[in-house]
This record gives C-alpha cells, sequence and structure tokens, in this order.
C-alpha cells in the first residue's frame, strides 16, 4: 500500500489495491474506486482529492520485491529455508552451520594472526613434504572439532591430514567432509588473502566406526579411504571461505551459487549474492609464471598469445595471489582463467584434486563456467588416492576452452 501523506486514513480498512492521496483547495472527491475510501476521506474533514488505481503488474512486482532495510538473510536462516524446500536434510543444514563456525573461528585467528602470535612455521612437515604453518594445524582443529562437534559427519579427510579420519562422535548423518583447512597460507605472514574449502559427500554406512564392533582400526580406515574416494560428480554440497578485506562464504548446493558476507558487527554471514553467474569470457589470467620454462610447449604458446593476441586484440591482464581462494574469487566475479598446470618438475601440477580442484569445479560449474585439467572435466575423474594432484584451469567457459585447444 503506497500512501504519500501522514492524513491519510488508516489502511487496513481499505480493500483497493493503490492509493494516492493529495492535499486540494477544493472540496471535491475522486474516489473512482471504491466507497470506503469516499467515507473515510470525508469523515477526516479536509479537502482531499482521492485517487484510486488498478494495481498494474509492474507495480504489484515493484511492490511484492519491496523489503525492509532491517531485513537481513543470514546464513542460518538460508540454510533452514533450503532445508524447508527439501534441497537439503536436517543433518547437512547442521554440518553446513558446522562449517561456518569452524569459518569464523578461523577468520578471526587469521585476522588476529600477529598479535597471537599465529604467524611462521608450527615445525612439522605435512604429507605433501610441506612446511606447516602454525596457522594451518590450528585451522585444521578448529575444523575437525567443528565437524565432529556437529554429531553429523562420519569420516573427514584433510589436507593437513594424511589418511582421512572416521568421526567416533558421529551418531546420525554420517556425511563426508573433505577440506583444506587453510589454503593459500604462505600469505599468511603477509596478510594477504587465504581461505578454506571443503566439499561434501554422501554418507555410506559402510564406513561407520563402530566401537563395538571387532573390525581393526586398519580395517576401518581403508573402508574411509575408499569411500572419500568419490568423483567430483558426487558432491552434494561445495563452499569456500575467504578471510580477505571481507570474510566472504561461497556455497552451493547443487542449485546455484550464494555469497554470504561476513558482518563484523553481530558475527554472522549475510547474504549478498545470489545465483553468481561468472561472464562467459574474461580478460584475466592467474597462472604463476615463474614456473614458464618448466611448461609444455603448447601451454608456452596459450600464454604467449594472452599477452600478444596480434593487431586485433588487447593483451590480457595478469593477476596471481598465490592463494587459490583469493584468486578463483575474483575470477568468478570478474571472469577469466585460473590456472596451475603440471611443469617439468611436478607432473601432476600442486593443487589437491580431492579438497581444492573438485570442491572449486563444482562451484564453478553451478556458476555456468568450466574447470578442466586441461584434456577432461574435473568432475568426472575418479581419484585413486587422498591426496592426489591434478592440473587445474578453471574460469570463466570460453576462456577454459580456448586453452583446451591450445593443449590439445
Ligand atoms: P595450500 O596453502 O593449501 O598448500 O595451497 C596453496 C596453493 C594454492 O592456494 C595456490 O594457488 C598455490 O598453492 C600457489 O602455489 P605457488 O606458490 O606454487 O604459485
Ligand atoms: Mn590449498
Ligand atoms: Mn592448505
Amino acid at each position: 500500500m503506497a500512501v504519500s501523506t501522514a492524513t491519510t486514513p488508516t489502511t487496513s480498512s481499505l480493500s483497493f489495491s493503490h492509493l494516492s492521496f493529495f492535499q486540494h483547495k477544493k472540496a471535491s472527491f475522486l474516489c473512482t474506486k471504491n466507497i470506503i475510501a469516499k467515507r473515510k476521506c470525508e469523515h477526516r474533514g479536509v479537502h482531499v482529492k482521492c485517487m484510486v488505481f488498478e494495481k498494474s503488474s509492474a507495480a504489484e512486482a515493484k511492490k511484492t520485491k519491496r523489503q525492509s532495510v532491517y531485513k537481513l538473510q543470514t546464513l542460518t536462516s538460508w540454510l533452514l529455508k533450503q532445508e524447508q524446500d527439501g534441497i537439503i536434510d536436517a543433518e547437512l543444514t547442521i554440518v553446513l552451520d558446522s562449517i561456518s563456525m569452524a569459518c569464523k573461528q578461523i577468520a578471526s585467528l587469521v585476522q588476529r594472526a600477529g598479535i597471537s602470535k599465529l604467524t611462521g612455521v608450527h615445525g612439522a612437515i605435512n604429507a605433501h613434504g610441506e612446511d606447516q604453518k602454525k596457522l594451518d594445524v590450528v585451522s585444521n582443529e578448529v575444523f575437525s572439532n567443528c565437524l565432529r562437534a556437529s554429531g553429523r559427519t562420519g569420516i573427514i579427510a584433510s589436507e593437513e591430514e594424511d589418511v582421512p579420519v572416521a568421526v567416533e562422535e558421529s551418531y546420525y548423518g554420517n556425511y563426508i567432509v573433505v577440506f583444506d583447512p587453510l589454503d593459500g597460507s604462505s600469505n599468511i605472514d603477509a596478510a594477504v588473502s587465504t581461505g578454506s574449502i571443503f566439499g561434501i559427500y554422501t554418507p555410506n554406512d559402510d564406513c561407520l566406526l563402530d566401537l563395538e564392533d571387532s573390525t581393526t582400526l586398519d580395517t576401518v580406515e581403508q573402508r574411509c579411504i575408499v569411500n572419500v574416494c568419490q568423483p567430483g560428480n558426487n558432491l552434494l554440497a561445495a563452499g569456500y571461505c575467504m578471510y580477505s578485506s571481507s570474510v566472504i562464504f561461497v556455497l552451493t548446493l547443487g542449485n546455484g551459487v550464494f555469497s554470504f558476507t561476513l558482518d563484523p558487527m553481530f558475527g554472522e554471514f549475510i547474504l549478498t549474492q545470489e545465483n553468481i553467474q561468472i561472464p562467459k569470457a574474461g580478460n584475466i589470467y592467474a597462472f604463476n609464471e615463474g614456473n614458464y620454462q618448466l611448461w609444455d610447449d603448447r601451454l608456452k604458446k596459450y600464454i604467449d598469445h594472452l599477452k600478444d593476441p596480434g593487431p586485433s586484440g588487447k593483451p590480457y591482464s595478469a593477476r596471481y595471489i598465490g592463494s587459490l581462494v583469493g584468486d578463483f574469487h575474483r575470477t568468478l566475479l570478474y571472469g577469466g582463467i585460473y590456472g596451475y598446470p603440471r611443469n617439468k618438475k611436478s607432473r601432476n601440477g600442486k593443487l589437491r584434486l580431492l579438497y581444492e580442484c573438485a570442491p572449486m569445479s563444482f562451484i564453478v560449474e553451478q556458476a555456468g563456467g568450466k574447470g578442466s585439467d586441461g584434456q577432461q572435466r574435473i568432475l568426472d575423474i575418479q581419484p585413486v588416492e587422498i591426496h592426489q594432484r591434478v592440473p587445474l584451469y578453471i574460469g570463466s567457459i570460453e576462456e577454459v576452452e580456448k586453452l583446451e585447444k591450445y593443449l590439445s
């Protein structure tokens, strides 16, 4: 109901759709639609001209879209809505909520790293032979704790753990969660963007850890490994949280990509972008060109072409943070391509299929983009080991397809 002055009648008794009231010198009424409106105007004893308009479909659309500026949708209320709509079940809602909790905690640790003396290395080396940073270890603990406390995860597999772990605390749901607790951790000490990445697979009761059972831990471990080794095609949900100038949680449940920004004033993720679509093309490329001499000649040709497209084209811009989450997020919003190719020293590149490439590929496809290893769709790759690496080319569909042509 649109009303323009404080002298208007109360609207609750009006049965018409749209009223416009304005002061008029003559005591005349032009109530063309509804007698109730006329009576109301007369009763006030002011010279008012009343006009009643038929509701137009455009006005109606505007009216239904109008929302209070104070009405914010939190990640939790959004998840509950997805549950009500039957897109996810109650158990997955709890798992996702616990992941968002972990991300809030990691965001706070990342932001205070310098103050809390959480910069620098931890002293141990992970399954990939990489020096673990203090925050890699802490973030892994935070993520694992939140997932365990949810009581809905059966197995968790992390970049920072040698093998997937069966969760004793699970009593319902048993979702399989794969995650990179802190991605881009080499950027931590310089306070540059980092992130967390996760993917969620269907529960599989075969992998439950039954303490009453006589099966040995080794057998359970084997079952867990087999269950975690699923192709990205089986993902139910995937997302990441970027710790940057804003803390942004991006999520797909297989029905579009949604983004939530952490409101530091009240500590909640607020829905800020719905159904994100990646531009079909974009002239930004993100590759670590320090490895150029180690690349395949076909890839070198492709990169040379981006930098020197000939008289008809404009060179692409290079942007590379060295943090997959940050580089991917920019690519998702602006378009372009991110690549981590294989090279002479790393035959499969650097990035891990399970908790980096597959979740990001699920997200990018949900946004209309493409994730490829140069030859095939990342989501079609059947993992053969937990920490398997694959080359990754991801971003705008036209850019990834152009690269595939160069590599073919
Ligand atoms: P992580 O910090 O989880 O080990 O991942 C780092 C990854 C990824 O975030 C980034 O895109 C890439 O490593 C950067 O590698 P380079 O330093 O070799 O470019
Ligand atoms: Mn990573
Ligand atoms: Mn990591």
